[in-house]
């Protein structure tokens, strides 16, 4: 029976205190639908606006890269410890257990393999696949300067439009050729052009001069790019000093799964991201996981 007298007698209301309001710690987004902030939110730690994603869809146009030979046994079992993991639909669906708690980025650009010009891309997921399987963001490359560059770009904004549709945001992943030059004109250059044609979260390049304008010029937030395998001290540094400098955070693949020790070397970035440690304390904690 419906209970009317407790909706009408009830006596919580507090008229005197205005209504809640919440502050966003993640940068340009508080515009965006409840949904898509959501999502961003399984992806950026609403608390600190930061995170550790971990990248591993390098397969879609380099087939089985060292270190991703084997994504159920070498990469499954680091998922616990990433805010959010950026694969491919196929790797996902086939090798990580769907009871993952991690945020999910899903690679939604590709064609062509290492063995053409790479910037020939189209998108290559649908919107409904997207939903299906729970993304939380759709990662596009985009080549400023490229040769197909208007393509990719037209992608981007592509996914954008769907993205909408759905309430899914899009990382847009600033793709540069081995012609052009990662420094801050050009970063600048390219997670502008990304963020003002509609991308909620931008992956760029980490670079020493200039790095905190290109994260000041970019109004969402700018995820550093992990790149080639370094040195762990060096790669904790440079993670260390582009989220001092600004950076929401890292997007790192084979910096962590080539290390000789994958699971203490993401603890080692997430001490960096998300507890400000210093490079070498969290290297030291690295070494010690690893002996
Ligand atoms: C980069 O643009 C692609 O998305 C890569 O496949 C991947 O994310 C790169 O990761 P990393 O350079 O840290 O190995």
């Amino acid at each position: 029976m419906a209970d009317l007298d407790s909706t009408i007698s009830g006596k919580q209301f507090r008229a005197d205190t205005p209504a809640a309001t919440f502050a966003h710690a993640i940068k340009g987004a508080s515009a965006l639908d409840w949904g898509m902030q959501h999502r961003l939110a399984r992806i950026l730690d609403p608390g600190t606006g930061r995170t550790v994603m971990l990248a591993f869809d390098h397969g879609y146009f380099q087939g089985p890269t060292s270190g991703l030979e084997r994504i159920d046994l070498g990469i499954a079992p680091l998922a616990e410890h990433a805010d959010a993991l950026m694969c491919t639909r196929g790797a996902l669906r086939t090798s990580i257990p769907a009871a993952t708690r991690a945020g999910l980025v899903l690679r939604a650009s590709g064609g062509p393999s290492v063995l053409k010009e790479l910037s020939d891309e189209h998108t290559a997921m649908s919107i409904e696949d997207a939903v299906r399987i729970g993304a939380d963001a759709m990662a596009v490359q985009v080549f400023v300067g490229g040769e197909h560059e208007s393509r990719s770009i037209q992608n981007l904004t592509t996914l954008v439009d769907r993205g909408y549709d759905a309430g899914i945001p899009v990382l847009g992943v600033t793709a540069v050729g081995k012609e052009l030059v990662r420094d801050a004109r050009y970063l600048g250059l390219a997670t502008r052009i990304i963020a003002e044609l509609g991308a909620q979260l931008v992956k760029t390049y980490y670079c020493e001069d200039g790095f905190e304008d290109v994260v000041a010029g970019c109004p969402v937030p700018v995820i550093m790019a992990g790149g080639k395998k370094l040195p762990e001290l060096e790669a904790l540094t440079m993670a260390s000093n582009a989220v001092r400098r600004g950076a929401a955070g890292v997007d790192m693949g084979r910096n962590i799964f080539q290390s000789a020790n994958p699971a203490a070397m993401l603890q080692a970035v997430r001490a960096v991201v998300h507890d400000d440690a210093e490079p070498g304390e969290a290297h030291a904690r690295f070494v010690e996981g690893t002996a």
